[in-house]
C-alpha cells in the first residue's frame, strides 16, 4: 500500500512525480505529495484527498525543480489529512521522506528522537525516518540514511532527498517493493514498473537491504553491508497503453473485458503440441513425483482461485490439497516439509501475508511454486519456481482477469501433474481441447454485455431500487457447491468491495446449518446452477429459499429449462462447459453484476473506499 516515486534528471520533477503518482494510485489514495529541489531550496506540497486535489493545486502554483520524490497514500498510522500526507521532512526543513511499508518500532524511536529535541508534526510512523536521517546526516545522504535504517524494524520502502544535494534521490527497502529505473540523463525509483514506464524499459529490482544512489547519469547500488554491487537491468516487454482504459468507464470493465483474450494467451504460449509446458517453473519432474501432498496459500481472490485448485489437482491428479490464508499459514506452525509443495497464488506478488507465508514454507524445508502476475515481483523472485499468468497489468482494485488468468494456470497445472505423475485422467484426452474453447465462450458470452443496457445492468438497476425502497435494508447471498463454491465467495467478494454491499457467499449444502435464517423478502440470493454433478441438490435449496420468500438470482447453463419454467425472480445464462471448466465462464457475470451494482450506486469502482491494489503491510 502506498505508491512511491522519485526522479532526477532534466525535466520537470513535478510533471514526472504526478505522471508516475497517477499510476501508482491504485496503491492508495487517500492523500497524496511530493517533495521538489530547486536551487538550495526543499518545497514540499501535500493534500488529502485523491491526487487530483494535489495536481489542482499544483496547477495554480506549481514547483520548479530537476529533483523530487512523491507519494500516494494508504493510511495506515494516522487519519488521512494534509499533515499526515508524506513526504515527511525533519525539523530543519532540509530533509524530505517518503514511505511505504510500516516501522513497527515507531513509538520508541519517536520517543527517543523527542527527548532529543526533535518535534513531530504528525501521527505517522514514517516521520520517524525523517528525524533518524537528520540525526544522522553528516554532509553524505547516502552514509545517513544507511546509518538511520539500522534502527529501524518494519517494512519500508523510502525515497529521500535534502536540499543541500541537488540533483541526488536515495532510495532503500526491506520489505516493500522497490525498483530503479534507468533513462538517458535521468533515472527514477518507484514502488512499481507503470510509474516509469513512459521513460524507461530498463528496469533494476532492488532487493532487501539494497540502497540506491541516484543523480541524472549515475546509479549506484550498494548491498546490505553498505559495499557497491553490480546489478544487471531487465528490460520490461509490455507496453504502457495496456495500463490505459482504451474508451471504457473504468479500468474493471475493460479487465472483464480482456479475459477471452488473456485466456487466449495463456493457452497458446502453455500449450505445445498436446502437451503443457512450463518454461519458468525451476522444479524437477523428479521433485514434483516426489510430492506427498499441496498447500496453496494466498489471499482474497487468489485465495478463491487457490480453492477451486484444490478441486482440480485431487479430482484429476490425486494428491491431496489443502488451502490457506496466507495470514493464517503464516502464523499457525504448518506441518509442510520436504514433501510438500506450496504454491503460493499472487495477483502483484508483493502481498506482505504472502510473502511472509512463502518465507515461513521454505524455512520448513518445503518447495515454493508462485503463480503469479507481476514478473520479477517480490514472491516471483523467492520462489523455487514461477508460473506468471501473463494477464497484463491490472489496476482496478476488485482483482478480475487476474482471477480467471490463475484459474486457467491451475487447470494447465493440474494437467501437467497428472502427466509427470503417470496420473490416468478420466477424460485426459479431450481435457486440454476443451480447455481451450473456454476462450472463445467467454469472448461469446460478453458480446451480450457490451451495451449500457444489458441484462445485468437491468438486474442491478432494480436492485438499487428495491434496496432504497427498503430503507437500505437489502443484502446479497451468494450461494454455491463443489467446484462453483469458491465462485460463490468471491461473487460475493466482488460485490462488497465495490459497491459496499454486505455479502456472503457459502457452500449451498450449508444453508440449513444457519444461513437460511436470514432468508425472508430482504436479501437477493445468487445461486450458482450450472449443469453439474450437484445440479439437483441446488434445485433443492432454491426451492427452499423461494418458499421463504428469497428473491433468487439464478446463474445457469445455457439452455437450462428447469429453472428457466419455474420462475426465478432472475436468470444468468452462462455457456455450456464441462463442470471442471464452468467456473471461469459463472466468474465473468458476477463480475459484471457487482460492477453494475457498483455502478447504480455511483461509487469509485477503481478505488473503492479502504482498499488499495497491492497489500503490502500486514
Ligand atoms: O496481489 P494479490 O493477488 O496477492 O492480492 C490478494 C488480495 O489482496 C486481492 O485478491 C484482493 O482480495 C482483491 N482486491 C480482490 O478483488
Amino acid at each position: 500500500m502506498c505508491g512511491i516515486i522519485g526522479y532526477t534528471g532534466k525535466k520537470n520533477a513535478e510533471e514526472v512525480l504526478l505522471k508516475g503518482l497517477s499510476r501508482l494510485e491504485y496503491r492508495g489514495y487517500d492523500s497524496a505529495g511530493v517533495a521538489v529541489l530547486k536551487a538550495g531550496e526543499l518545497h514540499v506540497r501535500k493534500k488529502q484527498g485523491k491526487l487530483s486535489v494535489l495536481a489542482e493545486d499544483l496547477k495554480r502554483a506549481p514547483l520548479a525543480g530537476n529533483t523530487g520524490i512523491g507519494h500516494t497514500r494508504w493510511a495506515t498510522h494516522g487519519v488521512p489529512n494534509d499533515i499526515n500526507a508524506h513526504p515527511h521532512v525533519d525539523h530543519k526543513r532540509h530533509i524530505a521522506v517518503v514511505h511505504n511499508g510500516i516501522i513497527e518500532n515507531y513509538q520508541q524511536l519517536k520517543e527517543k528522537l523527542q527527548k532529543a529535541g526533535y518535534a513531530f508534526s504528525s501521527d505517522t510512523d514514517s516521520e520517524v525516518i525523517a528525524h533518524l536521517i537528520s540525526e544522522q546526516y553528516k554532509g553524505d545522504l547516502r552514509a545517513a540514511v544507511r546509518t538511520a535504517l539500522k534502527q529501524v524494524k518494519g517494512s519500508f520502502a523510502i525515497a529521500v532527498v535534502h536540499r543541500g544535494e541537488p540533483g541526488r534521490v536515495i532510495g532503500a527497502r526491506k520489505d516493500s517493493p522497490l525498483i530503479v529505473g534507468l533513462g538517458e540523463e535521468e533515472n527514477f525509483i518507484a514502488s512499481d514498473i507503470p510509474a516509469v514506464l513512459e521513460y524507461t524499459r530498463k528496469v533494476i529490482y532492488l532487493e532487501n537491504g539494497e540502497i540506491v544512489d541516484l543523480s541524472g547519469d549515475t546509479c549506484v547500488i550498494c548491498g546490505p553491508k553498505g559495499k557497491k554491487i553490480r546489478k544487471r537491468p531487465v528490460e520490461i516487454k509490455w507496453d504502457i497503453s495496456q495500463a490505459e482504459k482504451k474508451g471504457y468507464r473504468h479500468f474493471m470493465l475493460k479487465e472483464i473485458f480482456e479475459q477471452p483474450e488473456v485466456l487466449r494467451n495463456i493457452f497458446k504460449e502453455r500449450i505445445k503440441g498436446g502437451r503443457v509446458e512450463f518454461e519458468e517453473l525451476a522444479i524437477r519432474d523428479t521433485q514434483i513425483r516426489k510430492i506427498k501432498r499441496i498447500a496453496i496459500v494466498a489471499c482474497g481472490t487468489a485465495y478463491h482461485a487457490g480453492l477451486t485448485g484444490k478441486y482440480m489437482i485431487e479430482k484429476y491428479a490425486k494428491v491431496p490439497v489443502w488451502v490457506d490464508n496466507s495470514s493464517e499459514f503464516r502464523y499457525r506452525e504448518p506441518l509442510v516439509g520436504r514433501d510438500t509443495l506450496v504454491i503460493v497464488i499472487s495477483q502483484s506478488g508483493e502481498t506482505a501475508d504472502t510473502l511472509a507465508a512463502l518465507r515461513e514454507a521454505k524455512d520448513r524445508g518445503a518447495r515454493v511454486l508462485a503463480i503469479c502476475n507481476v514478473l520479477g515481483s517480490s514472491i516471483a523472485r523467492e520462489s523455487d519456481g514461477v508460473i506468471y499468468t501473463h494477464a497484463g497489468p491490472e489496476i482496478a482494485v476488485a482483482s478480475t482477469k487476474a482471477y480467471t488468468a490463475q484459474l486457467a494456470i491451475l487447470y494447465l497445472f493440474t494437467y501437467y501433474l497428472a502427466s509427470v505423475r503417470k496420473v490416468a485422467m478420466t477424460d485426459g484426452r479431450s481435457f486440454l481441447r476443451r480447455l481451450k474453447r473456454l476462450p472463445s465462450l467467454a469472448e461469446r458470452m460478453l458480446a451480450q454485455y457490451h451495451s449500457r443496457k444489458n441484462i445485468l445492468a437491468r438486474y442491478a438497476a432494480e436492485f438499487h431500487e428495491y434496496y432504497l425502497a427498503r430503507n437500505n435494508k437489502s443484502c446479497f447471498l451468494y450461494l454455491g457447491r463443489n467446484i462453483n463454491y469458491p465462485n460463490a465467495l468471491e461473487g460475493a467478494l466482488k460485490l462488497k468491495e465495490i459497491s459496499y454491499i454486505s455479502a456472503e457467499g457459502y457452500p449451498a449444502g450449508e444453508m440449513k446449518h444457519g444461513p437460511i435464517a436470514l432468508i425472508d423478502e430482504n436479501p437477493w440470493v445468487v445461486c450458482i446452477a450450472v449443469q453439474a454433478d450437484t445440479y439437483e441438490k441446488m434445485l433443492s435449496n432454491i426451492q427452499e429459499i423461494k418458499a421463504r420468500g428469497g428473491i433468487v438470482i439464478a446463474v445457469v447453463s445455457a439452455g437450462d429449462k428447469t429453472l428457466r419454467d419455474s420462475k426465478m425472480n432472475y436468470l444468468i445464462e452462462v455457456p455450456r462447459a464441462p463442470e471442471a471448466f464452468s467456473p471461469v465462464l459463472v466468474a465473468i457475470p458476477l463480475q459484471l453484476l457487482a460492477y453494475h451494482v457498483a455502478a447504480e450506486f455511483g461509487y469509485d469502482i477503481d478505488q473503492p473506499r479502504n482498499l488499495a491494489k497491492s497489500v503490502t503491510v500486514e
